[in-house]
């Protein structure tokens, strides 16, 4: 059901690789809600991923950009500005990446090289993006800005490995920046710490399937899918939640509060 809570309000959506991706379902939910926006990935997940579906189904154009380089994101967001017809009210940064993980590394013995650009792409990207945006003055009054995080940021999952550290790093940035875009713009930015989810990224963890079949259970209302990540996102792309900012907010379905549930216990008795 949509609302038309975005109506006649413009962003950028980073991070759509296949439709899977949080990232996609937050476009197609913007588009049912009157949003348009510019879709981003980096170079070679255009050519991996089926983006431009996306964009036809959604009437967006894509603008390539790594996040992990200045230059391509002062593009993205002056050319952004000139397709959309003005600044930007909304941006959903939906990134991450560690090579230690793709490739197996223990968090016991790191290639810091990797680490290095897990660290690179996954988190200093937020800020990379937000000081592009601040200094560009691209966004407007009571904007929004949102990025996806996990809770291996305050608690310890051994085979999340160095992207634990990575959106610790992101959390903060997003108070920090927070902090300034709202003195300075009125901007609002927070994180989202969403649940396990099969996607690209998320599956690429070790021992996956079992992780999220128990968050399943330890969850009061259950795992939340990406398509309920992306309902969420779109409440804090909209006016309604305008004084919401510097937050790490969970959207779990209530695992982070929860010590042990009735269903992991039966597992041991
Ligand atoms: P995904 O694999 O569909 O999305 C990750 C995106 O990051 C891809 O589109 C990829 O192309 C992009 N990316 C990688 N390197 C980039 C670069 N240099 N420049 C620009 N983009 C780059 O997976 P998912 O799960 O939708 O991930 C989105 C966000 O949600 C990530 O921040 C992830 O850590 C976070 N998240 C995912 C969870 C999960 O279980 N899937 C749980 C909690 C948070």
């Amino acid at each position: 059901m949509a609302y038309n809570l975005l109506k006649g309000k413009r962003g950028i959506i980073f991070g759509a690789l296949d439709e899977n991706s949080i990232a996609w379902k937050t476009a197609e939910r913007v588009h049912e809600e009157g949003g348009t926006f510019v879709l981003t990935n980096a170079p070679i997940a255009m050519r991996m991923g089926s983006i431009k579906q996306l964009a036809e189904k959604t009437n967006a154009q894509i603008i390539p950009a790594d996040a992990t380089n200045l230059e391509d994101l002062e593009k993205l967001v002056e050319e952004s500005m000139e397709i959309l017809g003005g600044k930007i009210d909304f941006v959903l940064h939906s990134i991450g990446m560690s090579i230690n993980v793709r490739k197996g590394r223990a968090y016991t013995d790191q290639n810091y090289d990797w680490t290095h650009k897990g660290l690179d792409v996954s988190a200093m990207s937020f800020h990379r993006v937000m000081q592009t945006l601040h200094k560009k003055d691209a966004m407007n009054e009571w904007g929004s800005i949102v990025a996806l995080t996990y809770m291996a940021a305050q608690r310890v999952f051994p085979d999340y490995n160095d992207m634990a550290d990575n959106k610790a790093y992101l959390e903060s940035v997003a108070r920090s920046f927070g902090y300034f875009f709202g003195k300075d713009r009125k901007v609002r930015v927070n994180t989202i710490s969403q649940s396990p989810t099969p996607t690209t990224a998320g599956k690429g963890v070790k021992g996956f399937d079992a992780f999220i079949n128990y968050a399943e259970k330890m969850s009061p209302l259950g795992n939340a899918t990406a398509l309920e990540c992306a309902d969420y996102t779109v409440t804090l792309f909209s006016d309604l939640t305008k004084k919401v900012t510097l937050q790490n907010l969970f959207h779990d379905g209530g695992f982070s509060n929860v010590g042990v549930s009735q269903e992991v216990i039966e597992k041991f008795e």
